[in-house]
């Protein structure tokens, strides 16, 4: 599958190399063509890997991924174009944080409404699907690499959408049962607020390198 990454952060970088590692073309998309990390990206993946503007990753990819800072991503995202997202997967792993006043940061939307709903509510024709949030970047692609099996949550207003991508999630590593449809997009309120708890517990534990395994009774 072709896949458009958008962003050069951790995050797009992990994840383009996953996937160019289990078989799919992958174009990073940035602000700029040439950005100095995606092009070192695209040089070390190969033939399956390049690289250029939003715009061009939204436009290659039959599947698309914003992996951009959440303040900015309905920016970068209008940037790719609503036509190239129309009828697409759009996998949003991204987290609506403000850093502007240090550490913590804090949600840029809550409560009432969250990323992954703005993100649907600007581009309608997209199939968003809220993943990978909750996670370090190191740990979506390598799950196993945790001592136990852990939970990701997926959410979304298509359920075809969803199971695309929970396909995908398998070959990274996660186990399906392990993984919780949230149901519809709104979910993204509680996986996105999650993030204060995430990054409490990431300074309990001195490690990112962690997730939460979710234990049900009869
Ligand atoms: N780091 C993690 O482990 C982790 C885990 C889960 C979720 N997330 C979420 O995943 C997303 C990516 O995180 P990250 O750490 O890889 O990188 P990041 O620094 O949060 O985001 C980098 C990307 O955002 C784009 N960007 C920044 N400001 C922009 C603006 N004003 N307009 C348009 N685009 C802008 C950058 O564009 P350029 O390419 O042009 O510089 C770059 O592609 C974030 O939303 C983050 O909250 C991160």
């Amino acid at each position: 599958v072709r896949i458009g990454v958008l962003g050069t952060g951790t995050v797009g970088r992990t994840l383009a190399e996953k996937l160019v590692e289990v078989g799919h073309e992958v174009r990073m998309g940035s602000r700029e063509a040439g950005n100095e990390n995606a092009a070192e990206w695209a040089a070390a993946a190969g033939e399956a890997g390049s690289e250029g503007t939003f715009a061009d990753a939204a436009e290659f990819g039959e599947l698309v991924i914003n992996a951009t800072a959440g303040g900015a991503s309905l920016e970068a995202l209008r940037a790719a174009g609503a036509e190239s997202l129309g009828g697409k997967v759009l996998v949003d792993v991204a987290n609506p944080l403000d850093f502007s006043d240090g550490m913590p940061p804090t949600l840029t939307v809550s409560n009432d409404d969250s990323l992954g709903e703005q993100i649907q509510e600007a581009f309608p024709e997209a199939r968003v699907v809220k993943a990978l949030n909750t996670v370090n970047a190191a740990v979506m692609v390598a799950p196993g690499a945790l001592d136990e099996s852990t939970n990701l949550f997926v959410c979304g207003n298509d359920r075809a959408a969803k199971g695309q991508v929970i396909e995908l999630l398998e070959t990274f590593g996660w186990l399906s049962g392990d993984i919780l449809d949230l149901g519809d997009i709104s979910a993204a309120r509680g996986t996105e607020m999650y993030l204060p708890l995430w990054l409490r517990m990431m300074g309990a534990l001195e490690t990112p390198q962690f997730n939460i395994r979710v234990v049900r009774g009869e």
